[in-house]
């Protein structure tokens, strides 16, 4: 760490989890993450035994023909990916995940606004998944910010729930599953998400509870993936927009483990630990881990953080939880500490959907966000 030394480095890693069910849902339980070939993590390296569900990202939306389509340098490993999971656990299930936080939103709040362009998107997602073996599709349109945006949504789940469930009474196969990564909270800067739309269609969503704090949008340090925010009673929903945030800012570092989005995997901090002798502190009131030594702050989430969130969610009664993302674990580490504290509940013990939906949680750590700080 020689080499950036003068200035401090904040990392946040966000390996979380969260996951609402919807009551239609046949599914008792969800144990999930998302892999995604930029990792690098071989597809034959996850250990599916610790997983109900495997999402692969990221098919693409073509912005011209609104046909979702997965790029030729994926083709190879999306094509098998079910395979190969489904070796070490032939129950395991996997979803193809559309989008993501870099997708163009533009293109898919143009898809989603009429009728046409819907059934295009619908109708190719339906033949990718099947055609590459998936048992399921995954939207994460990141995000839809404004009202008729949030309406447009909800009528493309509607048709996409209509044409899953007669695409399995033609083909006689089992009903395509469909599911969404979320904002934290139903209301995304006062747009309020289709609640009802998305409960009748969806199987379950994923609700992204993470990156509250991270280098590239915060000024200040502070816990990636808090379970609680003691300022706001418990959630996250009232956060203050980062660039309300003060005293002190960050600068870009690089390196080997440092990903172009600021970010390193767990492995890679449990690494930091050792190699510098760091300090772990679990602040038991956030629910979250951190680390330092010398002029470096890593903010993350180790067991004991993971264990937390996990049996958070299954006390809320909530269907599971997802982690972003398998590759950034280590040695399945926190994906065996997450799987182990997570037992099937008893159905029947579902609340309000949009109650749950409000529950900002997470719970594994893999998104880092690795970066340096200088005070002011
Ligand atoms: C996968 O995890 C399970 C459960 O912890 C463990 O028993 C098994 O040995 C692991 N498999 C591999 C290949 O690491
Ligand atoms: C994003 O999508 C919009 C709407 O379809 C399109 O006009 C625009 O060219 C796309 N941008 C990029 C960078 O592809
Ligand atoms: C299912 O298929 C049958 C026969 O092909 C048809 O009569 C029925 O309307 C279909 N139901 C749905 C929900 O598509
Ligand atoms: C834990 O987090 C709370 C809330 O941010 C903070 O007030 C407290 O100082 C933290 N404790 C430790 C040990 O970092
Ligand atoms: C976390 O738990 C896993 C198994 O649950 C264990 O292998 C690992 O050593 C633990 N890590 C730490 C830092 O305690």
């Amino acid at each position: 760490m020689s080499s950036i030394s003068p200035i401090s480095l904040i990392v946040s890693i966000t390996f979380f989890f969260s996951l609402l069910l919807c009551s239609s849902s046949a599914q008792t339980v969800v144990k999930a993450s998302y892999w995604f070939p930029e990792s690098e993590f071989p597809v034959t390296d996850i250990n599916s035994t610790l997983f109900t569900h495997l999402f692969c990202a990221f098919a693409d939306l073509n912005s011209q023909t609104n046909q979702v389509t997965i790029s030729s340098t994926n083709q190879p490993k999306f094509s098998t990916f079910t395979q190969t999971v489904q070796r070490k656990n032939p129950s395991v299930k996997t979803l193809l995940s559309i989008g993501g936080g870099i997708a163009n939103k533009t293109a898919f709040a143009s898809m989603a606004s009429n009728p046409t362009s819907r059934k295009s998107f619908i109708d190719s997602s339906i033949r990718l998944a099947r055609s590459n073996g998936f048992h399921g599709l995954d939207l994460d349109w990141e995000y839809q910010s404004s009202a008729t945006e949030m309406r447009n949504f909800g009528t493309l789940l509607s048709d996409w729930r209509s044409a899953v469930v007669a695409e399995a009474n033609s083909t006689g196969m089992p009903r395509l599953l469909l599911a969404a990564a979320v904002f934290y909270s139903n209301n995304y800067y006062s747009v309020l998400y289709p609640v009802l739309a998305v409960a009748a269609s969806l199987d379950w969503i994923n609700l992204m509870a993470y990156d509250f704090y991270g280098p590239g949008w915060s000024r200040v340090t502070g816990p990636p993936a808090a379970l609680y925010d003691p300022s706001n009673a418990g959630n996250y929903n009232k956060r203050t927009k980062p660039n309300k945030l003060a005293h002190s800012y960050y600068a870009a570092t690089t390196g080997a483990a440092i990903s172009p989005d600021g970010s390193i995997g767990y492995g890679q901090i449990r690494k930091f630990i050792v190699d510098n002798g760091a300090t772990t502190v679990y602040n038991s009131t956030v629910v979250g881990d951190y680390c330092y030594a010398g002029t470096t702050w890593i903010g993350y989430d180790d067991n004991q953080s993971i264990v937390t969130k996990v049996r958070y969610a299954k006390q809320r009664g909530l269907l599971g939880y997802f982690s972003w993302h398998v590759g950034a674990d280590d040695n399945s580490g926190l994906s065996r500490a997450g799987s182990s504290s997570y037992h099937r509940h008893k159905r029947g013990i579902l609340r309000r959907w949009d109650d749950r939906f409000k529950m900002s949680f997470k719970v594994t750590t893999l998104r880092t966000n690795y970066k340096s700080r200088r005070n002011t």
